[in-house]
């Protein structure tokens, strides 16, 4: 596991955008996992800088989206569909073909369903690098607390906390999707490489018990201890209750001297 902490959240958006840029480059049919959320934002406004200067091709990238709501039309403003797409694609050139997204307007039959969001991610051979967000109770993707940690693409219930960060995106009156269909936990823990970004003093908690706590179904991202290519992106306030920040500062720069692959 590598941390990368770095003052604000500025710096952050510019290092995830260069580490995912050069992953394509190395390989340009690269398998990504797109995740959303406010700290994506600024991680795609610097993809699609990067792309406008001709400095990265999403012409034989294939993605992933990481999760919809269930009950929301494509067209809805808060579907993550819409978000990728005002965000990033319609800034670049994946090619329309190469997208996968749950489909959140389906009714029944959510086993098959997920089931072949599954075999999807297996037939583009597997997800090369997976972003993602990190939720305030330590949720990746919307696997909410308890989720088992071996879960696959299925159908979720959001909790209570996660209801309750969302409802601000949902207007008066309107009913806010009680449920998402969301990669699980074995699925993210299945992509090659991934890389959890962090900002913000809301997600200090979630931070310090996915890096320094005990792996364990009541904070998802703490599952990430398992895997062997894991980076955390942390900005200042995020990172202010790790207790071993001078240790990842001093692997951070060892890495940089012996293995610097491993920080592109
Ligand atoms: C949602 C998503 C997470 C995301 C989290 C944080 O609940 N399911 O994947 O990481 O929110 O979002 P933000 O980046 O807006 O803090």
């Amino acid at each position: 596991m590598l941390v990368i902490l770095k003052r604000g959240s500025g710096e952050i958006d510019e290092q995830a955008a260069q580490i995912l840029a050069g992953a394509i480059k190395k390989k340009p049919a690269l398998t990504l996992g797109l995740a959303t959320g406010g700290t994506m934002v600024g991680v795609y406004e610097n993809l699609v800088r990067l792309h406008k200067t001709g400095s990265v091709d999403f012409s034989q990238v294939v993605t992933f989206n990481l999760y919809e709501y269930l009950g929301l039309p494509a067209s809805h403003p808060q579907s993550f569909r819409h978000f990728t797409q005002k965000h990033f694609f319609r800034h670049v050139n994946v090619q329309p073909g190469n997208i996968h997204i749950p489909d959140g307007s389906i009714r029944g039959n959510y086993e098959q369903y997920c089931e072949s969001y599954e075999q999807a991610i297996c037939a583009a051979g597997g997800i090369d690098l997976q972003l993602l967000g990190i939720g305030r109770n330590g949720h990746i993707g919307f696997n909410e607390p308890t989720s088992s940690l071996a879960s696959r693409t299925r159908l979720k219930v959001l909790s209570r906390e996660t209801l309750d960060d969302n409802a601000k995106f949902f207007g008066t009156g309107e009913e806010a999707p009680q449920c998402a269909i969301t990669m699980g936990i074995g699925t993210i823990l299945k992509a090659r490489k991934i890389l959890l970004l962090a900002t913000g003093a809301s997600k200090a908690a979630a931070i310090v018990k996915s890096i320094e706590g005990p792996v364990t179904s009541a904070v998802s991202a703490s599952a990430l201890q398992l895997h062997p290519d894991v980076t955390f992106l942390l900005d200042a306030p995020a990172a202010s209750r790790l207790t071993q920040r001078e240790y990842y500062e001093r692997v951070l720069k060892m890495t940089a001297l012996l293995t610097p692959d491993r920080l592109s």
